[in-house]
């Protein structure tokens, strides 16, 4: 935790801002150097002792102005750190910063997670930028109070978008842009000159924008890679059942090699259509790893695990490659495994599939005597109460 401010003790201009820390350039500050009792930097300075990083400072009533008082209609979904929010900054809001639709991250203050994660996120994030890791605008500290702000990813997440019973059934060539976008993020976390191992990828934390370039987010449990010649950090085993790597469940020896099985998961989940635990399926399948594996490197039973709904979208090789670099990546020992380059090498060779993608089109014929003026009336209605106009 920081050491030189509490929500109760915030930090006095004169002696502490002297303090400030300044990174030597281009050197990313490490979460353990932030964390540490006797690091200089106060929560106050995050903006300006993370060079560069452009963050924006805001107070807990611009956050209730622009999400409609954290409205019920403004909620976009909810996961352990808390409830999160659309809100929108117009350009007069802070000089720099453009006017845009934002995601806002409000701490529960009863829940699980707390003031490390969302430090986490902002060590993280206010120091890495790459087109597939999303965006972070800006922070809110005031007392207890702790909220992230950032770039909105207007088709949410993975999960929604795969799982969702009424959700747009993703085809092949997307699942693929996706999967190498999400490759390419975790490549650049691994091979950077401090690397970051991310420990929760999964695919609610895969966000896509419109055009499902896809961007990971949730840094709360990123942990900076070994140093000085270790081979792994060891830490609690922490992160989400049916994703998390057997080693690191088994020692608490994390490494990136943990991120390269969780990636393996997912690519599992876009190849099958399923998620990685389902307490609905016959008790064999509900581990979709320990179900799905062993049919992965046999051609032959290949299309028992392949998402049906995906039927003649994809060619039988770039099947068999997919589900031999997901074989890989699920190896029980992490040396089978590839590094998230090598994964971003194969992902590159199956794209480009050009499948016809047509969203659900559904176009009501305006007529004074059928039912959709009323159906128009119920949702202006809602749109109303949801002080949307
Ligand atoms: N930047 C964003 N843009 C749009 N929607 C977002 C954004 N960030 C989060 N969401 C939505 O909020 C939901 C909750 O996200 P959050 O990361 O808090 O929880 P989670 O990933 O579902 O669970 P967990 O806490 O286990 O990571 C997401 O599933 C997504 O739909
Ligand atoms: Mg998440």
């Amino acid at each position: 935790m920081l050491s030189c401010c509490t929500s109760s003790n915030s930090c006095d201009d004169s002696d502490t801002r002297k303090k400030t820390l300044k990174p030597v350039q281009f050197q990313r500050l490490s979460l353990s150097e932030v964390s540490d009792p006797s690091s200089p930097i106060c929560v106050d300075d995050l903006s300006t002792s993370l060079l560069g990083s452009n963050l924006h400072v805001f107070t807990l009533p611009e956050l209730r102005l622009i999400t409609h008082n954290f409205g019920r209609c403004n909620l976009l979904g909810e996961g352990g750190f808390g409830p999160v929010y659309k809100g929108f900054v117009d350009d007069k809001l802070r000089p720099g910063l453009k006017a845009q639709p934002v995601a806002v991250k409000a701490l529960d203050l009863d829940g699980l997670q707390g003031h490390r994660e969302w430090l986490a996120e902002i060590i993280f994030l206010g120091q890495l930028r790459h087109p597939h890791l999303v965006k972070l605008i800006g922070y809110c500290y005031e007392e207890k109070n702790r909220l992230l702000v950032y770039e909105y990813l207007p088709r949410g997440s993975l999960e929604n978008q795969l799982f969702r019973r009424y959700s747009t059934m993703l085809p092949w060539s997307t699942r693929m842009k996706i999967a190498l976008g999400a490759a390419k993020g975790l490549a650049f976390l691994h091979e950077a000159d401090k690397p970051v191992i991310y420990r929760d990828f999964k695919s609610s934390n895969i966000l896509l924008d419109s055009d499902y370039n896809c961007k990971l987010s949730d840094f709360g449990l990123a942990k900076d890679g070994p140093e000085g010649g270790e081979t792994h950090v060891t830490t609690r085993v922490m992160g989400t059942q049916g994703y998390a790597a057997p080693e690191y469940i088994m020692t608490g020896h994390l490494t990136t090699m943990s991120d390269v099985y969780s990636f393996g998961v997912v690519l599992l989940e876009l190849l099958t259509g399923k998620r990685s635990m389902d307490n609905t399926r016959p008790s064999r399948e509900q581990s979709l790893v320990e179900w799905a594996r062993p049919l992965l490197r046999d051609p032959k039973r290949l299309d028992r695990v392949i998402d049906r709904r995906l039927e003649g979208q994809l060619s039988n090789s770039g099947a068999q490659k997919v589900a031999a670099l997901a074989y890989k990546c699920l190896s029980h020992h992490q040396k089978p495994r590839p590094t998230m380059g090598d994964v971003v090498k194969v992902l590159e060779s199956v794209q480009g599939f050009d499948d016809e993608f047509v969203e659900p089109f559904v176009y009501v014929v305006p007529s004074e005597t059928d039912d959709s003026k009323e159906f128009l009336a119920k949702k202006d209605n809602k749109d109303r109460d949801c002080g949307h106009g």
